[in-house]
Formats: C-alpha cells, structure tokens, sequence
C-alpha cells in the first residue's frame, strides 16, 4: 500500500521545553489510537529541540524527525553552521532544503538549494526541496516554468538516483495566508515534479514523493492528499497544536490506498 508523509514544520517556534511537552502529548495520543496504517509522521522542530525529542521518540519511534535547513560541508571552521553530519548525528533522518522563507530571506539561490540537497544525501537524510511560485509568477501563468527550474536545478546536481527523496510543492502566496491552490493545480504540479524525476533518474529509480504545503489545515489536508500524485503534505502553523496534526494524521491514514497507475 503506498505510504503517505506527513511532516510538521515548526519553524522558529516552540522552546525545547514546549516542543517536549508537544512529544509527551503526541506519545500519550498514539499509544491511545495505535499505530497509523499508512501515515509516516515527521516533526521538524527548532535545532535546540532536536535532539530532545529524537531522545523522547527513539530511532524507530512512532514520530521521525527532520531539521529545518542545513548548511553545506560536514565538519570545519564555520561559525554559527550547522551541516546534515551534524543534524543526523542528533537524530534528523530528513531536512527541509529550500524553503521559501530561506530563498526570499536569506538569499538561497537555486545553486545554494542544489548543494544542500546534495549535502543532505551525503549526509544520509532524505531531502524534502520545497519548490513554489510567487503570486505575481502565479499572475504571469510561470508556475509550471517557475516550478520546473527550480526542480531541475536540484536534479541536475544529483546524478546519481537517491534511495529517497521529496519534493514539496509550496505556493509562496499560499504560506500561512489561508490561501490554497485548488486540488487539481496541486495535482498537475505535483504530476509535474514526478515527471522530471524520473527523466532525471530512470523509470527504475526510487519514485519521487511529493508533497503539497501551504494553508494545509485538518479540513483541506485529505483532499489534497487524495490527488493521485501527491503523496502527504507539509505543515506550518496548523502542525504546532498537537490536536490538530494527529487530527490530520487521522484524516490521511482514512484515505483509500491509491494505485500506482493513478499517478500522472
Ligand atoms: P503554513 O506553512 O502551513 O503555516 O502555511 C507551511 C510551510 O511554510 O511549510
């Protein structure tokens, strides 16, 4: 049955304390419902908080976590960095690359998103690349081109098929603006993304998982998972409230398995 991801990205939210008290809950909640069929759950939390709560979960644990960017390199002199080496040695298995906050505020060029996803699967992680249009490109009609480059310029870096990987298919204007594409946009982008991934790497390689993001909330989160090539979601402001990420979780794992012809 394939498997959908959902994955919680806390930002620059939540104190270690805070994000524990989250876990703890989360923990109660999961031992009370049992295992998700076919939810895998990801937690990406503020980098103090990471290795506390790898510790709370444990490496085979009900919920994996992931950090929130990386910096290129393993090891060296380079204050303030922190490389995927170091994030998976405190318990990360995935990394966000190449959110849109870290490209309009920090100055991540496409080449910048290319080394830390390649930087990311030295290091072990699954990359989750966040690829998204603006609201004027969305105006121009250059979503799918705006789209495109951004995604190949990560595949280009990447020669060799990875054994996991994920994009996340953010609309810029849709980040925590209540805002959403419809289903069936998010569909054909995220169709789109599969489609390059495999020109890159072969019909054989593992698939491209795709997620949508952006206003993702327990009411809209089914429906966009449902579309046959997405494959989960990723989750801002609405993942910060425990409640309403397991009521997310909950709204997934109900959803029929979908065939793998189904995919675009
Ligand atoms: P949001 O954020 O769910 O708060 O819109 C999503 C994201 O930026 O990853």
């Amino acid at each position: 049955m394939s498997r959908l991801l959902l994955v919680a990205n806390w930002k620059m939210h939540k104190t270690v304390e805070e994000s524990l008290a989250w876990g703890r809950a989360a923990l109660r909640r999961l031992e009370e419902r049992g295992p998700f069929r076919r939810v895998d759950l990801v937690v990406c939390p503020t980098l103090p908080a990471l290795w506390a709560l790898a510790r709370l979960f444990g490496p085979d644990g009900p919920v994996a976590l992931g950090a929130q960017n990386l910096d290129p390199g393993r090891e060296g002199a380079v204050t303030g960095a922190v490389s995927g080496y170091l994030v998976a040695g405190a318990g990360a298995r995935y990394v966000i690359v190449g959110h849109s906050e870290r490209r309009a505020g920090f100055g991540e060029t496409d080449a910048v998103v290319a080394a830390k996803t390649r930087a990311a699967l030295e290091a072990g992680l699954i990359p989750i690349v966040c690829v998204g249009e603006t609201a004027e490109e969305r105006a121009q009609g250059a979503t799918e081109a705006v789209v495109g480059r951004q995604a190949d310029a990560v595949l280009a870096a990447v020669p060799t098929p990875p054994p996991a990987f994920v994009f996340a298919y953010e609309p810029v204007w849709a980040i925590g603006s209540g805002r959403v594409p419809t289903v069936e946009e998010a569909d054909a982008v995220a169709a789109l993304l599969v489609a390059r991934g495999r020109r890159a790497w072969g019909e054989g390689s593992a698939p491209v998982r795709v997620l949508y993001g952006g206003s993702v909330n327990p009411g809209n989160v089914a429906a966009f998972a449902a579309a046959p090539a997405v494959d989960g979601a990723l989750v801002g402001g609405a993942s910060l409230d425990v409640e309403q990420f397991l009521a997310m979780a909950d709204a997934l794992d109900g959803l029929q398995a979908k065939g793998d012809g189904d995919r675009g």
